[in-house]
């Protein structure tokens, strides 16, 4: 019984990969050691519960009241008992003690040398994510090389927030004026979701981000494209007249794009058009979605300080494709 049910832990996780934010379906090396320690946990528990339960049933059955049967023996005051139910669970509680402890230590170690460096920043309500030696600047979509040690440098820009990327291991609080690690390793290439996990203002559930682990050579593809210069849009075109209202209308003051505007209130949009979504990863960037946002965002995310324009449809059709020619 006590096999079968450890047994069962596995088959849960393999119908979790339907839940996209299970915790039971670890992809780093850190989400494992967490998945190994349940296990192992579990598994103990549950012959615990047995061993105790069976000891139970059978003492009920066995030695239950009869009619004519003497009193029992009285056994207060045994010091053999004493002693053994006070040292056992003493022992039940360092065998959970010592392995989780460990695991503890080795996920709180300094990161190995040569992890790559991302500094997350985050806001109410998006996730910027910097990388200071590959000046990539991006929101939202964090990209990582699978199998390379990335180190997280964990800082809020203003209220209390959690990072948490369930396929990659626990939450770590993002806390103001103050810094936060987290480091992985992932092992199996994906796109992962995940979000803010401490109530963070009236928009925290849509605070969400995606971890993108791709193979080597596609990471440093992807680096190359972030780093590029924003794409020139052609003469004439629509997005010729959306840069201009960009620039005019006020989005420029939030917003940079390099070469063209400075803002660091809002995202980074240089490449806006190469990530898969906007609002902090609440929709999908689909030029649809782009006008339905830009048109009225406090209706899209309540709390965002992303303001209502006013800009008429023309407007909004120029702007998107401004937006969109930012691959
Ligand atoms: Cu940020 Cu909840």
């Amino acid at each position: 019984m006590v096999l079968s049910l450890a047994l069962l832990l596995p088959t849960l996780a393999r119908a979790a990969q339907r839940f996209p934010q299970t915790t039971l379906d670890p992809q780093s090396d850190y989400a494992g050691l967490i998945q190994r320690l349940l296990v192992d946990l579990v598994f103990w528990v549950v012959l615990i519960l047995v061993v105790v339960e069976g000891v139970l049933i059978v003492t009920v059955l066995r030695f239950r009241a009869r009619p004519g049967a003497p009193q029992p023996k009285a056994v207060h005051g045994n010091t053999a008992l004493e002693i053994a139910w006070t040292i056992a669970p003493a022992l039940i509680l360092a065998a959970i003690a010592v392995p989780t402890v460990s695991t503890i230590f080795r996920t709180q170690s300094p990161a190995p040398a040569g992890a790559l460096a991302v500094r997350v920043v985050a806001h109410q309500w998006w996730w910027e994510f910097r990388y200071p030696r590959l000046g990539v600047v991006t929101a939202n979509e964090l990209h990582v090389p699978v199998g390379r040690p990335v180190e997280l440098t964990l800082e809020s820009a203003d209220v209390i927030h959690s990072f948490w990327v369930p396929a990659i291991g626990g939450k770590r609080d993002v806390v103001p004026a103050h810094l936060n690690r987290l480091w992985f390793t992932p092992r199996t290439t994906g796109t992962f979701p995940g979000q803010c996990a401490e109530m963070c203002g009236i928009s925290h559930a849509n605070m969400r981000m995606t971890l993108v682990v791709e193979p080597p050579t596609d990471f440093e593809h992807w680096v190359t494209l972030q780093r590029s210069p924003p794409a020139e849009p052609a003469a004439d075109s629509a997005a010729v007249r959306g840069r201009e209202m960009f620039e005019n209308v006020g989005c420029a003051a939030c917003h940079t794009v390099r070469g063209v505007s400075a803002g660091v209130l809002g995202p980074d949009l240089t490449h806006l058009a190469s990530r898969s979504s906007i609002a902090g990863a609440v929709y999908p960037n689909t030029p649809e979605m782009l006008g339905k946002w830009i048109e009225d965002p406090p209706a899209r995310k309540p709390g965002t300080q992303m303001p209502k324009l006013g800009l008429q449809p023309g407007q909004i059709t120029d702007l998107v494709a401004y937006l969109r020619s930012l691959r």
